[in-house]
């Protein structure tokens, strides 16, 4: 992997600097350089600290993501060379057309919207459209009504990945409109993940050739993203019922009691788990495994950090200050019984809520990938609907008949 060898061939290099040998002679060559050279000496190693502070994936660059003002990327980061004596790209080949931007003065290139999405005043949550749309079908607006809605103490934002936002389509209008607390944000990929461990795999690997990448994406962008912002993130088909904001630092169990569900995730930002996340995902990247990066991934990255086998023995203390909620927190339903959602009751039965709707539930994972043919009706008595009808008005009252 070339991303790692780069780190190895500067340690290597220190290690050298370091060496006695070399330090007698440098000291000895020191003495008969004079004042002018010892002033250059100093300035180029001040560069080189300077160099290898940003060449690392520290805390400090994404500060400075956050911090520096918009400054146009030359080139693309893919093909971008190295440096001048390395002359080679990301993926290290030697083909490169342009130089690299220095790494650290990079924006997280939010069109428009940096200053707000860095506002520390709310804490912030996030859902992401990795498909390519610049906009959100009705049941997509409905999780983001539910959380905006729900959590009025939350800034929320839908990422929208190297796309125009279309404003003019419906449920964008209706929600902008409505909800003064929610954004919606364009970021440019090329630059969102510069200098972080997703770029060599982003540009480098053939991620994109499996049959899950959209889905794969989003597993990296939201371990990505909370590790950069902090907050909370949501999947696009969860229907929130209830204000969040009293839980942090977790994930929510998966139905089975046995997995964590990735779809619903809070960390603060620079959370030690996110960035094991990050890591894992370009460590142990599998482009045939629909849950290895996400689901899989926050368990295998939990089993390490916790120390502990079962979800039921992970915990603030286990987990040191990371936490894994009941299952009945955001999925109450197995995903096997996913169509229990759009079933038609009958009308004596409406009255009634599911049993698995109890008062512990703060959202409900909908599984949109294996429910999205279901159609809804509105005047239905499908779970759905009620669930719709409560939770996104706004969106509800817009959708069509069938949606
Ligand atoms: C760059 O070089 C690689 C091989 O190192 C080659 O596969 C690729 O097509 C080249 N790209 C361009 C734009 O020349
Ligand atoms: C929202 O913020 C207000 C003021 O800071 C606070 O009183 C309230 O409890 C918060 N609500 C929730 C649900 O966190
Ligand atoms: C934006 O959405 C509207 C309404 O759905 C559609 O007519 C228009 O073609 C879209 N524009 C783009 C650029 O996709
Ligand atoms: C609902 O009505 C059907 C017949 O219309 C009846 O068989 C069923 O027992 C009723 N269910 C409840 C919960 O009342
Ligand atoms: C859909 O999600 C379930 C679990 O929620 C998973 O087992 C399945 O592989 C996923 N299918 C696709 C096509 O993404
Ligand atoms: C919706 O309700 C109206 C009357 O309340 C009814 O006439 C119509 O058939 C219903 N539509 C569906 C799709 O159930």
């Amino acid at each position: 992997m070339i991303y790692r060898k780069t780190k190895n061939v500067m340690s290597l290099f220190v290690k050298k600097l370091a060496s006695t040998k070399v330090v007698i002679r440098l000291l000895s060559s020191l003495c008969s350089i004079g004042p002018v050279g010892l002033f250059f000496l100093g300035c180029c190693a001040t560069a080189l600290i300077f160099f290898i502070r940003f060449y690392q994936w520290t805390d400090t660059s994404y500060v400075q993501m956050e911090v520096e003002k918009k400054v146009p990327p030359r080139g693309h980061r893919g093909t971008c060379c190295l440096s001048v004596d390395r002359p080679e790209d990301i993926c290290g080949r030697a083909n490169c057309t342009s130089p690299c931007l220095q790494l650290g003065h990079f924006t997280p290139a939010l069109e428009g919207d940096s200053a707000k999405l860095c506002s520390q005043e709310k804490e912030r949550a996030f859902f992401l459209e990795t498909s390519g749309s610049g906009s959100l079908n009705f049941r997509q607006a409905c999780s983001v009504e539910s959380l905006t809605l729900h959590n009025p103490n939350l800034t929320v934002h839908v990422l929208f990945v190297d796309v125009p936002i279309n404003y003019s389509v419906t449920t964008l209008l209706k929600l902008k409109n409505k909800y003064s607390n929610l954004r919606f944000v364009s970021i440019n990929l090329n630059d969102y993940i510069a200098g972080t461990p997703l770029e060599h795999w982003y540009h480098c690997t053939d991620w994109r050739q499996g049959p899950f990448h959209v889905s794969h994406l989003s597993d990296g962008l939201r371990f990505l993203t909370l590790h950069k912002y902090g907050g909370y993130y949501f999947d696009l088909d969860v229907i929130v019922m209830q204000p969040v904001t009293y839980y942090r630092n977790f994930v929510g169990a998966a139905a089975d009691g046995q997995y964590v569900a990735s779809g619903v995730i809070h960390a603060d930002r620079k959370n030690t788990i996110t960035k094991l996340a990050v890591e894992e995902l370009v460590r142990n990247y599998r482009s045939d495994i629909w849950g290895h990066n996400g689901p899989d991934l926050l368990l295998r990255v939990l089993k390490n950090w916790c120390e502990v086998e079962d979800l039921q023995s992970m915990n603030y203390v286990t987990c040191r200050g990371f936490n894994v909620l009941p299952k009945s927190s955001f999925q109450p339903l197995h995903h096997s019984n996913a169509k229990e959602f759009f079933a038609h009751r009958l009308v004596n039965q409406t009255t009634a809520n599911p049993v698995w709707l109890t008062k512990n539930v703060i959202g409900v994972h909908t599984f949109n990938n294996l429910s999205k043919g279901q159609p809804i009706h509105k005047n239905s008595t499908q779970i759905y609907t009620g669930l719709a009808r409560h939770n996104c008005p706004v969106i509800f009252s817009a959708a069509p008949d069938v949606f």
